[in-house]
């Protein structure tokens, strides 16, 4: 046995020899101070003042009062449960990730399903995205997979995200409204910034309004990378495929049962999966090989773009089941800490901008929500392999280092080497071959922000263009500013004339005669010739 088992468990074997055991069901104080009285605190007379010397009624009162940690700075409302997930078909050649080689293999994982822009108490039922984060707890480290129920995305770049979240959370001034987006804000950020236009037709489809967290498909939105033992790449994109089939509520439900049931959603779940109803979605793939990257008419790396299926067909190769309810809310879902940069071998990013970004921005984020660097320890979030490595201390630290060395080559654990771990092969980035200019720029295909909103435009029933057209109404008639109203309008009249013509009647605005606006997003930077002439490298 290593030395620091060997440790721990004598330790724990002395302790054992000295443990209380009429205390199993007793009241104590974290001290372990059993308690005679919780209802009253110390008191200097029947009538007097409280006194500072009760130590219980102190310790009560601050951990009570230190109880609520911030709530996530989006997706704050949210549910979640466990569950399995099982490979169907061999990814081997196409990827070394463990937990995708044989058919067969189990993996657990831990699944959390929230809205985008509501507060932590907000109704479920609003138009939004929904998030769909999926933690595979491998035998190689955890492997997040922090997709939304929406294949394309708002923005292009990482570094407009907190212009997009200022722009649809509630307004700062009055903050209105709370659930759903704010409406003067989000459409002047719509028209102010037309890239969105793809996802925004998504939003005001009725995939924002799901029925349920059980009938909503997945994406990891971003290009990712397989890449397999002998080091080949290929592109891939991730589906998740609902069983019971992607469903949704009509906009009229979806306000009623907001006000009557604001945790519909929850209930749905957690009551399906209590009754033995358990919760299945196929994952899927796209797979492109490197040597296809340059062959469409759009670039792989640009989040508002989806890979037509037609083209490049989703491959199923596995199932997840969510088959159990959580223990304790705030212990797992509220401490769960996804980050699109948790990966495993075989897995790797491409350079889509927004992914680059958001691999800053998760642990970054989780460091002030969970209070410090060891959330890591918390158990809803560590890997069930061992870790170790040389990092010790800071808040909330569980885990006693032993040992005398805590720093990488050193010579003084040499004939203790598991308190000082050592490399012993693991993860390699893939070495994609980069050169270039620095430029804060893209490839010219980035300014084309309506191709694929027409696409999604035309590939809709008439039932489907109808509640398209009411939900803008309903969402661009809040819009107090109509200068505000009239560019929104004007905007989508790139995608569908008709459509925005039918808008601009029912808020109240001038019908675009034209189509007004550039394709290009009047606040990205054009290309300067210098480097567009460079872009291509
Ligand atoms: C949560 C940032 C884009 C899916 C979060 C959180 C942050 C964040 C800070 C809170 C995390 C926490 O407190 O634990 C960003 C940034 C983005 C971005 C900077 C773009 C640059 C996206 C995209 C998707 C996505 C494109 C979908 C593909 C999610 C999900 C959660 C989340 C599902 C909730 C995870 C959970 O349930 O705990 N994001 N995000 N985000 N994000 Fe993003």
């Amino acid at each position: 046995k290593k030395d620091h088992q060997v440790n721990e468990e004598s330790k724990n074997k002395q302790l054992e020899t000295f443990r209380a055991r009429d205390y199993e069901h007793s009241m104590t104080t974290n001290q372990g101070l059993k308690i005679s009285e919780d209802e009253h605190s110390l008191k200097a007379g029947t009538r007097g003042p409280t006194l500072m010397e009760d130590f219980h009624f102190r310790e009560k009162m601050t951990h009570f009062d230190h109880e609520r940690i911030p709530e996530r700075v989006v997706h704050a409302r949210g549910f979640a449960a466990h569950g399995e997930f099982e490979v169907y078909e061999s990814m081997k050649k196409y990827t070394k990730a463990g937990f995708l080689q044989e058919p067969g293999t189990k993996t657990p994982v831990f699944t959390r399903f929230s809205s985008v822009a509501g507060s932590k108490g907000s109704a479920e039922t609003v138009r939004d995205a929904r998030g769909f984060a999926v933690k595979f707890y491998t035998q190689e480290g955890n492997y997040d997979l922090v997709g939304n129920n929406i294949p394309v995305f708002f923005i292009q770049d990482a570094i407009k995200f907190p212009d997009l979240i200022h722009a649809v959370k509630p307004e700062p001034h009055n903050e209105m409204p709370q659930a759903a987006s704010a409406h003067d804000t989000f459409w002047d950020f719509v028209a102010n910034n037309q890239e969105s236009a793809h996802m925004v037709m998504w939003q005001m489809s009725d995939r924002a309004i799901p029925r349920s967290f059980r009938m909503m498909e997945g994406f990891g939105v971003h290009t990712y990378r397989f890449v397999n033992d002998q080091g080949e790449a290929h592109f891939v994109k991730f589906h998740w495929k609902p069983k019971l089939g992607a469903h949704s509520l009509v906009w009229d439900e979806a306000q009623k049962i907001n006000g009557k049931d604001p945790d519909f959603h929850r209930r749905d779940l957690w009551e399906s999966i209590e009754n033995g109803n358990f919760v299945e979605f196929e994952l899927g793939v796209q797979l492109l090989e490197e040597k296809d990257e340059f062959k469409f008419d759009f670039d792989i790396l640009d989040p508002t773009k989806l890979w037509p299926e037609e083209d490049i067909p989703v491959k199923i190769i596995g199932k997840m089941t969510l088959n159990r309810n959580v223990d304790n809310v705030f212990a797992e879902m509220e401490q769960v800490a996804f980050h699109p940069g948790s990966v495993v071998p075989g897995i790797d990013f491409s350079n889509d901008p927004l992914l680059q970004g958001r691999l800053f921005s998760y642990t970054d984020t989780q460091l002030i929500r969970l209070g410090g660097p060891n959330f890591h320890e918390l158990p809803i979030n560590r890997p069930v392999c061992p870790f170790h490595n040389n990092q010790r201390d800071g808040y909330g630290r569980q885990t006693i280092n032993v040992g005398q060395t805590h720093y990488h080559n050193n010579s003084l654990s040499n004939n203790k080497p598991d308190t000082a771990p050592e490399e012993d092969g693991g993860y390699v980035h893939y070495q994609e071959k980069v050169e270039g200019r620095k430029v804060q720029a893209r490839s010219d295909s980035f300014k084309d922000h309506f191709s694929q909103a027409r696409l999604f435009w035309n590939s809709m029933s008439d039932a489907e263009k109808e509640h398209i057209i009411a939900a803008f109404s309903f969402e661009i008639g809040k819009v107090n500013d109509m200068n505000v109203r009239k560019q929104a309008v004007d905007m989508f009249a790139n995608v569908d004339m008709n459509m925005a013509t039918q808008v601009a009647d029912a808020v109240g605005v001038e019908a675009p005669t034209d189509v007004t606006q550039s394709s290009e997003s009047k606040s990205s930077p054009a290309l300067s010739q210098e480097n567009t002439a460079k872009v291509p490298d």
